[in-house]
Order: structure tokens, then sequence, then C-alpha cells
């Protein structure tokens, strides 16, 4: 297992290796411009396409498309296990890969666990002593037991609480750097990046204290204040609450996956003790992975507000791949302006229980959802649910569930199963109406980008994989705020460069090699960049995130006011109204 190895390890190997030495001890490489040509050793070719780029650690192929670091040719071409690839390259380097305790890298991560917790308990302290949280922890309905069970805290008000109590020399300041509990600032002085907030520590699977989430005793901005991506801390990977429910529960029936620290908590008040929450970012396959090994009966049940139907319908895509025969997913919508917070406080356990037992199937608000989307009564608005409903049900793996979804859908749609089943596997739009025959192949390509330009949050991305160092300075804190999709990556890609200066493509690639998402990213970075000497990344970038700020501004604006239209705006939303305008 990778885990056995420290990320930081791969980090340091992957910055050191040479990958021209790596590649050119198995292919013969030429030495062109900057980079470095061959014939691919992947496919049979007689012009070499075959590209190694030492500067970014990464190789790719034109002709068929192969591409990756060091580790990832040492897998292709030796095929070797991602283990066995580091275990070669850390050979060849001369340097032991660390497994043991006593190692220096795994001394390290012990030091910023413990670190974690201690600052987890001085928080826990910090609530005691302050009648206003108290006071706030009180409101919210939670009780002494749960805070306890939560290691709920509060960071006093101050610029240097933490930094003062716990950076007392040059190595404990780095530390607290790295935990992010601490930002350094232009100048090269710190402060603390919590302040007058209350403390919900994120803790990993073992009751490790890896992150936080800080909230506002008020309305400032941003409500919840996370910890940045670190060594300990994958927002994508963690649900906030799943250590205290398996402490809770001896055999684990279902779980319940809701969107915020209050829910989680305000349900485990509740006696509901299998409710766990995602970061503030999308139902990750990573998140599923982890909760399908605990369970094979998940409920989603988020806000019930258009947000919390979005990022159900998330869920739901990232789902698929997943669905098996005896895993169950259900999704719970609660009324308008409820969350399971204040639902819970308002009917009680019971009630939610009810709720959650109530839940649609995944199949019905797929079919749901996608049948609000077009005109049922007509023909042509068949064929495009028909049509809507291909790529998805493409996702789930073949077998019992998948038939059945497409029974369901063959009903709605008014085909039989088997023509259904025929234009979904053949990618064929139905021969009838006018909505299949205006989209030929080519009008669909282009079809997901409106403006035929690649995203500007992909565009974003693709400069930092090929520039990282660009990413140095950027401020991260445009980004709240801003819903398109791969705002997240965008976003963990920055915090990573800021945490690791140095960081190089292969860096970044290797540490998204067991995301989803990493498959893409090899692909964004092979795709490169111009090569003119104008083209400036950290201009570029820094654009770019002006562009996707302003964005996320006027989508604000633009769903004020459509609400201030429809239900009016409290005063706090006025304002914000008028400031943005
Ligand atoms: P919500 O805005 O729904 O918050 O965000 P909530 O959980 O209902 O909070 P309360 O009840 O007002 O205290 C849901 C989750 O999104 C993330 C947090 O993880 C939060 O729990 N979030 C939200 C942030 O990370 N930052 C924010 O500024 C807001
Ligand atoms: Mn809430």
């Amino acid at each position: 297992m990778s885990g056995l190895i420290p990320q930081d390890f791969i980090d340091d190997l992957i910055a050191r290796a040479d990958i021209v030495e790596v590649v050119g001890r198995r292919v013969q490489l030429k030495k062109a411009g900057r980079e470095f040509k061959a014939c691919c050793p992947f496919h049979d070719e007689k012009t070499p396409s075959f590209t190694v780029s030492p500067g970014k650690g990464f190789y790719h192929c034109f002709g068929c498309g192969a591409h990756g670091t060091a580790i990832g040719f040492l897998m292709e071409f030796d095929h070797m296990s991602f283990v066995e690839a580091i275990e070669s390259l850390a050979s060849s380097m001369g340097v032991e890969v660390p497994r043991t305790e006593s190692d220096k890298p795994a001394r390290r991560y012990d030091e910023l666990f413990s670190l974690m917790d201690t600052v987890a308990r001085h928080f826990q302290s910090c609530l005691k002593s302050s009648p206003a949280a108290v006071e706030y922890v009180k409101n919210r309905g939670i009780d002494g037991t749960t805070a306890k069970r939560f290691g709920i805290g509060y960071a006093p008000d101050g610029w240097s609480n933490v930094l003062d109590k716990f950076g007392k020399s040059t190595e404990a300041t780095e530390r607290l750097l790295a935990t992010g509990l601490i930002i350094r600032k232009d100048n090269g002085k710190h402060y603390d990046r919590f302040r007058d907030r209350i403390m919900f520590p994120i803790r990993d699977a073992r009751g490790r204290t890896i992150g936080f989430g800080g909230r506002t005793l008020g309305d400032g901005e941003p409500k919840y204040l996370n910890s940045p991506e670190t060594v300990l801390f994958h927002k994508g990977r963690e649900l906030y609450g799943l250590y205290e429910a398996r402490q809770a529960l001896r055999h684990i029936e279902q779980l319940v996956v809701v969107e915020g620290y209050m829910d989680a908590v305000a349900l485990a008040r509740h006696g509901i003790d299998f409710a766990v929450a995602t970061l503030g970012t999308a139902t990750t396959s990573e998140h599923l992975n982890r909760l399908f090994r605990l369970t094979e009966n998940l409920c989603f049940c988020f806000d019930g507000d258009r947000a919390g139907k979005a990022a159900a319908w998330r869920a739901l895509e990232n789902a698929l791949p997943q669905i098996r025969e005896g895993r169950q997913i259900r999704f719970v919508f609660l009324p308008e302006d409820q969350d399971p917070d204040s639902y819970v406080n308002e009917f009680g356990a019971d009630a939610f229980v009810k709720a959650v037992d109530g839940g649609v199937a995944l199949s019905e608000f797929l079919i749901r959802e996608l049948a609000s989307q077009v005109d049922m009564e007509t023909v042509d608005g068949r064929a495009r649910l028909a049509e809507l409903a291909r790529p998805l049900v493409n996702k789930i793996p073949a077998g019992v569930y998948r038939e059945l979804l497409i029974d369901s859908l063959a009903g709605a749609v008014g085909l039989t199963a088997p023509k259904l089943e025929k234009m979904i596997a053949g990618g064929k739009t139905p021969a009838a109406g006018n909505a299949a025959q205006a989209s030929s192949p080519g009008t669909r390509r282009r079809a997901p980008s409106a403006t035929g330009r690649p995203s500007v949050v992909r565009h974003a991305i693709t400069v930092v994989l090929n520039h990282p160092e660009a990413g140095r300075n950027l401020d991260v804190e445009k980004l709240a705020g801003v819903s398109r999709p791969g705002t997240d990556l965008l976003q963990a890609l920055i915090e990573t460069v800021h945490a690791e200066p140095n960081i190089t493509t292969a860096g970044l690639l290797e540490r998204w090699r067991h995301d989803e998402q990493g498959r893409h990213l090899g692909k964004l970075a092979a795709a490169g960049m111009p090569l003119d000497d104008d083209f400036d990344p950290a201009a570029e970038l820094a654009e770019c995130l002006e562009q996707l700020a302003l964005a996320g501004r006027r989508e604000r604006v633009d769903f004020l006011i459509q609400k201030q239209r429809v239900d009016g705006l409290d005063e706090q939303e006025k304002a914000e109204l008028r400031q943005l305008n």
C-alpha cells in the first residue's frame, strides 16, 4: 500500500529524480532544445514523437498520448507496481524508502500530528474560559457531552495567540506553518489563521486531528474558515464525523452524508450517530470508496436549497461508477430553508430518521431530475431524455442494477428496454425527432464549452501544472465563493504550491496519482503550454483568478437579484448586493 510510504518522501524523490536519466537508461534520447526526443517505446513509429521534459519531470508522446512521471514511466515500461517503481527509483538514486517509525520523514509526521493534537486541546480549554463562545455553542443546541465528543473548541481573537504559545523556535514555527495554523506574510512575519472562531477539529480514521474548520460567532466572512491542504489534510478525502461515528457504533448499518459541520454535530446530539459531512466540497469518489468500505447503505441528505440540490446531483454522478448489487444509495430532500441541523432541532430525531427512511432511490432521483429538464409530453422531449441519460447510464457497471435502471428509463421514454439499451450502448441518437437530428457528432463535441474556448478553470489548472512556480504568490482566497466545476481542484493545486514552493509538474501529478482527477491532470500536463517567450505564466494565472472572482461575484449578484424578485432579501443580503453592485 502506498500509504506506508510517506507522501513527503515521494515528493522529495520525484523532485530529485532525473527523468532524462531514468528514461535514457532504457530508451535512446536525443536532445531537442529544452527537451529530449525519441521514438516512442509504447507504440510503433518511425519519426520521434516521444518527448521528455527534464524541467517538468514529465514525458509525453504526441503520437499515442502516453504520458507520466519517472515513477509512471517505470510502472509502464518495466511493468512495475507503484511501490516497486518507487523502490527502484529510490535505489537507483542511492536512498532507502522509509517505512518504519524510526525513519526521519515518519517522525516529522508524528511531530505534526502531535502538534495538531496539542493545539486542539488548547482550543478546547479556551472554549471553557470564553463565556461568549460557550453561549454560542449552547445557543446552537450543542450540549457539553457532544462538544467534548467532537472536541469542539474556540480560537480567541488576536493575531498571535497560537503563534506565541506554540511557535517559540524556528522549527516550531515551521511546523505551525506546515499544518496551516499560521500564515506567512510577504515580509516573512506570521499570524494566526484562526481568530475568534468556534473550532471543529477534523480527525482522520485513527482519531488524529489533521485539520480544523472554524466558524465565526457572528456574520463575519467567510462563515467557515478551513485548514488549507497540508501534508496531513486533503479535503477531498476526509469526512467530518467519520471517526466519531465509528467510535459510537459497533456496527454501521448506514451512513448519512450531510453538508455541514453543524449538521453532523447536531444529528449526533440527537442520538443520530451515523452522519458524516463532506468539507465544503463535492462528494468525491474517494469519499465514496471510503464510505462503501464501511457500509452498503448510503443516504445523502443535503440542504433544501438550490446548492443542496446541485450537491446531490454531483454526488449522484460520482456514485454511478460505484453502483453494485447490494449497495443502496438514497437521497433525502429537506424542505426549502432547512438543513439537517435545523430540521432535527425543530422536528426531532424520529422525524429525521423517518425522512431518511423515506429517501428516494438513486434511480428515481436520476429519472425525475432528467424528466424535469425536458418536455415529457413530446416525442422530442423524450428523445432528449434518453440522450441526457446515456452518459450517465454508461457510467454504471454492467449488471442487474443497470438493467433495472434501463427498464425504468425505457418506461419513461416509451421505448422498449432492448431498443433503449442499444441506443445507450451504440451512442446513436434515436432516428425520430428533430432534437436528435440537430446534434450531429461535430456539433456535439463542441457542446460542453459554450464559448468554444477551454474553460478558465481548465486553462488555469493547465498553467499551474506546467508552471507550478507561477502559483507561489497567488491569493487563493479570491476563489472563495466561485462555484465553477474544477475550482476546488485549482485551489488545492495552488495551495500545494504554497506549501511546497519548489514542487514540479511531476510532483503535482504524483500528489494526485491516487485521486480520480489524477488521470485528467496527466492529460492537461501533456497538452502543455505555448512555448513563446512572451508567455508569462504568473500573470496569466493571476488574470484567470481575477476572471473567476469576477464571474463568482456576477453569479452571486444574479442569484441575489433573482431572490429579490422571488422571495425578497434580508438586510444582510441587501447590504451584500449594494456592495457587489
Ligand atoms: P453551510 O453554509 O450550509 O453551513 O455550509 P452550515 O453547515 O449550515 O453552517 P451553520 O449552520 O450556519 O453553522 C456547509 C459547509 O460548507 C463549508 C463548511 O464545511 C460548512 O459546514 N463551508 C461553508 C465552508 O467551508 N466555508 C464557508 O464559508 C461556508
Ligand atoms: Mn446550518
